[in-house]
């Protein structure tokens, strides 16, 4: 009776796995920090991908660690860095799996920030055009949607004409709308080679103790053009998801990251908790706030699970 009355569900298609792309051929390098998931060559992406799409799960995002990196990030929109080529390879084998890609600076510049650096500081308006350069080479591989992280302002609309004057006027953003400055990205940039160098993102990402400006950010990208906004990271901001979700009816993602799937298998472990209904538990809750798909390192284990429940 509890089923039947239940008000949230989870399905797999509402889950979007992460993935870390390398360069080389049958790479698998365990990320230490995050039980369950490596850093992947093409070949590998591709059998983990079939896998993702045999469980149901709708989609997948790729983050490159690209062979160089420069100041300015030019690795990525090498037309023949890790993530394009990985685009081209699921798009031809498992077609019917939705490829999202991270368009960011960070896993591409030697300093590690998310933006061309001036002044010791990031340029916002200098790394705009990196960025539209670097979407443009992921929907010229075949990427279905591109999803900007980088939290510079302007950058949507900046992509969205980049994208229409060249003919992909059908590839939506997802844009990381609501990105705070958090602790809880440390195991990612273990897994895509991504710490700053110096500093921190705090003139980029935003204030955790701040709401009202998540609603000025959001307001901002679906403004310039995006077609489906983000919250990251998810459990600490479920008043954020449920907010947007309200004021703005659009479709929202949510982004459990890193450190929110580390703690879990951390503490299971050491056998402090049940992974399992951990995980359930927090996905459900992300999806009740009022998220439409959530990006999680949980994606295969929960499908799993769900395929199991029936
Ligand atoms: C930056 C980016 C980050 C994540 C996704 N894109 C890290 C950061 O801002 O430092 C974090 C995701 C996670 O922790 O799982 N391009």
């Amino acid at each position: 009776m509890r089923r039947l009355v239940r008000e949230t569900a989870i399905a797999p298609d509402d889950l979007i796995l992460p993935l870390f792309v390398t360069p080389g051929k049958g790479v698998k390098k365990p990320i230490k920090s995050m039980p369950g998931h490596f850093q992947l060559s093409v070949d590998n992406i591709r059998k983990e991908a079939k896998e993702a799409g045999d469980l149901g799960i709708s989609s997948v995002i790729l983050f490159g660690i690209p062979e160089y990196k420069d100041p300015e990030g030019s690795s990525a929109y090498d037309p023949k860095g890790p993530v394009q080529a990985a685009i081209a390879e699921i798009k031809a084998k498992v077609p019917g799996l939705i490829v999202i890609t991270d368009v960011c600076a960070c896993e591409y510049t030697s300093h590690g920030h998310c933006g061309i650096i001036k002044n010791n500081d990031v340029d916002n308006d200098a790394t705009l055009e990196l960025l539209s350069r670097e979407a443009l080479s992921h929907a010229e591989a075949g990427a279905d949607i591109v999803a900007p992280s980088d939290m510079m302002d302007g950058r949507v609309s900046a992509i969205r004409s980049t994208l229409d004057d060249n003919g992909f006027t059908q590839v939506p953003i997802m844009s990381y709308a609501a990105k705070y400055a958090s602790a809880f990205y440390g195991p990612f940039r273990e897994a895509a080679e991504s710490t700053p160098q110096f500093g921190d993102r705090r003139t980029y990402q935003m204030d955790p103790a701040n709401s009202d400006e998540a609603i000025r950010e959001v307001m901002l990208d679906v403004t310039e053009g995006a077609d489906i906004v983000m919250v990251k990271p998810a459990l600490p901001y479920l008043d954020i998801i449920r907010r947007i979700k309200s004021e703005f009816n659009y479709p929202v993602a949510a982004y459990n990251v890193s450190g929110e799937f580390s703690m879990i298998k951390a503490a299971a472990e050491k056998g402090w908790l049940d992974g399992e209904r951990a995980m359930m538990e927090s996905l459900v809750s992300i999806k009740r706030a009022g998220a439409d798909m959530i990006l999680t390192y949980f994606a295969k284990e929960a499908a799993k699970v769900l395929q199991k429940e029936g």
